[in-house]
């Protein structure tokens, strides 16, 4: 009872219940309201955003961009500037309505390219809250023109070597970057995550000839075709067939000094080359730099970087990312596991290659493939460390049923698993340096009332589902702290606060059907890691995910990133007009202190 008595005091709100409303749903005594919204002008001078055009190349260039996602508030000498990734875009929201067949103008792709990258700006407090400060001179977006230097073991290697750069030392821009780090010298990190989506061949292909990519471009997923963006239209770069090695200088992790809008930004290649969810830095007791950072995609790894050199409060970071070793995860069923160095002499490969084909190097030295790891949260309190393992609808399917040989291991123990878990580690002796790591699973998402209405219930006795992998087999019911009060699925984001509450945002499945009955929108909920309960904060509107979580200095406002609702075109939100991306404001209507 006393424990019981004890976690209800460090929940300050009522859980609220799931939903599918299009907006924000809070528990009683808290309130919202934006901050900033896909389009809206970072300086004085820039037009606002026009609904019915949805803004033009020059406009979105100087406007927040699309689809925010990790995202971290700096202070310094009393001013607070905002670095948030704007992940993608929508294109039938950022564009409107096509024809059936009808090609995207230059100027359509241009903008795109715009919407993408990052958006810097200062905030400041005025009696109605927290606003943009449009006339400060530290706003500034980054997007795909924006030069950046190439730092680390693959900078100036011949795989990084185009027509535009021949020394392979300067690269053009950033895009879709996920998650999110920031350095205790006042830096962030963007992570570069799918950004193989953009590239595309311009060569004759017959439908049906070979697939002549390398191991290299199929392991990354780069393809003859993208996903719709037009890039290599209008900017020839993103044409594997002319520029090949283009594709090898993004899936980076990208450091910029939000204080200062003329430095270029550092691809900083030491940290590897993968779909970079966020970095997760902490300063080990011996003052090295250590990053954890996962691979979102089914099958990928989990990464730990270690610094060389030692940070002392006061130091700027000086080669800490660039000089270091990587590792990767591997875990055994015994509840331990080991960080694997990806040396040249484990893996058979240079330093350079070992930067630039990380994937390919962490599959020689056998490390655990994992399902879709999102981003890495480190405990303020103690040296603990929270993954979330969104879900892996391929985890023992067979190839010819479309699955790729996943077996079920010990951090990852279910096959099509639609909901996720969070893992949890600690290093040995409390060392993030350490080889070796004990490891427990703190929640596995899934859906207790269905799982125990289908209790008995087979396959044969049901509606054949769309998608076998949402078959009645399929529901999970998930680990005690998960209950019909706070059901979720896909754990995305994963933040403390700095009480030590660990808030899981989900980016998952929200048709409120099947599998996922009685979830209803994508939310944000609070874990208590000492008990490991678990409390419904925050719901989203319809079709969000909800992604990057800050908070102000003073702990009374939450910032919480929307990110693309109404993508099925069934969202109003905010305004009920066009859906926008945004940050909202969370306070609570007493004024008190968040949490
Ligand atoms: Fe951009 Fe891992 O989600
Ligand atoms: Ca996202
Ligand atoms: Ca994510
Ligand atoms: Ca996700």
């Amino acid at each position: 009872r006393a424990a019981a008595q004890t976690q209800g005091a460090r929940f300050d709100f009522a859980a609220v219940e799931a939903t599918t409303a299009d907006t924000v749903t809070l528990p009683e005594g808290y309130e919202w309201k934006m901050l900033v919204k896909w389009g809206d002008p970072l300086h004085p001078d820039a037009p606002e955003f026009d609904p019915e055009t949805r803004g033009t190349v020059e406009s979105q260039a100087r406007a927040f961009g699309d689809n925010n996602d990790g995202m971290a508030l700096f202070t310094r000498d009393g001013r607070h500037v905002f670095a948030i990734n704007n992940e993608y875009t929508n294109l039938d929201i950022l564009w409107g309505e096509m024809a059936e067949g009808e090609a995207p103008t230059d100027e359509q792709i241009r903008k795109s390219m715009m919407a993408h990258g990052l958006s810097v700006f200062e905030i400041v407090e005025g009696a109605d809250g927290w606003e943009v400060k449009r006339d400060s001179d530290l706003n500034r977006r980054v997007t795909t023109d924006t030069e950046m230097d190439i730092a680390g073991p693959a900078a100036g290697h011949d795989l990084l070597r185009t027509s535009a750069d021949p020394e392979g030392m300067m690269s053009l821009g950033t895009w879709n970057n996920c998650g999110n780090g920031r350095t205790p010298w006042g830096t962030y990190l963007a992570c570069e995550e799918n950004f193989n989506g953009y590239y595309s061949s311009s060569e004759e292909r017959a439908e049906d000839a070979e697939d002549t990519r390398s191991e290299a471009f199929r392991r990354y997923g780069i393809n003859y075709s993208d996903w719709g963006y037009g890039w290599a239209r209008v900017d020839p770069r993103f044409d594997i067939s002319a520029e090949p090695n283009e594709p090898n200088r993004n899936g980076y992790v990208v450091e910029l000094d939000p204080f200062d809008p003329e430095a270029r930004p550092v691809k900083r290649t030491a940290l590897g080359r993968f779909k970079h969810e966020n970095a997760e830095l902490v300063i080990n007791d011996d003052g090295r730099v250590v990053v954890y950072m996962g691979d979102d995609e089914r099958g990928e790894f989990l990464y730990r970087y270690v610094s060389e050199g030692t940070w002392a409060e006061g130091q700027d970071g000086g080669d800490l990312l660039d000089k270091g070793q990587l590792y990767v995860a591997v875990f055994d069923p015994e509840m331990t596991g080991k960080w694997v160095a990806l040396t040249p002499d484990a893996t058979g490969m240079s330093a350079p290659e070992i930067a630039i084909h990380t994937r390919i190097a962490a599959s020689r030295v056998g490390a655990t493939t994992m399902d879709r790891p999102e981003w890495v949260a480190a405990n303020p309190s103690k040296p603990e460390l929270y993954v979330a393992l969104t879900n892996n609808k391929n985890r023992g399917v067979k190839p010819n049923e479309g699955g790729d040989n996943q077996d079920v291991n010990g951090p990852n123990p279910r096959e099509v698993n639609n909901y996720g878990q969070i893992l949890r580690w600690t290093p040995d002796n409390g060392d993030h340096t350490a080889d070796g790591f004990e490891w427990r699973l703190f929640a596995l998402a899934g859906n207790p009332v269905l799982a125990e209405a289908l209790e008995g219930v087979t396959d044969a006795e049901m509606a054949e589902p769309a998608d076998p992998g949402l078959a009645v087999e399929n529901v999970y019911p998930g680990s005690e702290n998960v209950t019909a009060g706070n059901m979720f699925n896909s754990p995305d984001c994963l933040a403390f606060d700095t009480r030590g509450m660990l808030w899981i945002l989900t980016d998952g499945n929200y048709s409120d059907e099947g599998p996922f009955e009685g979830m209803g929108n994508n939310q944000m909920l609070a874990g208590d890691t000492e008990t490991g309960e678990i409390r419904r904060f925050m719901v989203g509107p319809r079709e969000c995910e909800l992604t990057g979580m800050q908070l102000s200095p003073d702990g009374k406002t939450m910032f919480v990133g929307v990110q693309h609702p109404g993508e099925d075109g069934n969202s109003n939100f905010p305004d009920g007009g066009l859906p926008r991306s945004g940050v909202v404001m969370i306070t609570r209507t007493d004024g008190g202190v968040m949490g």
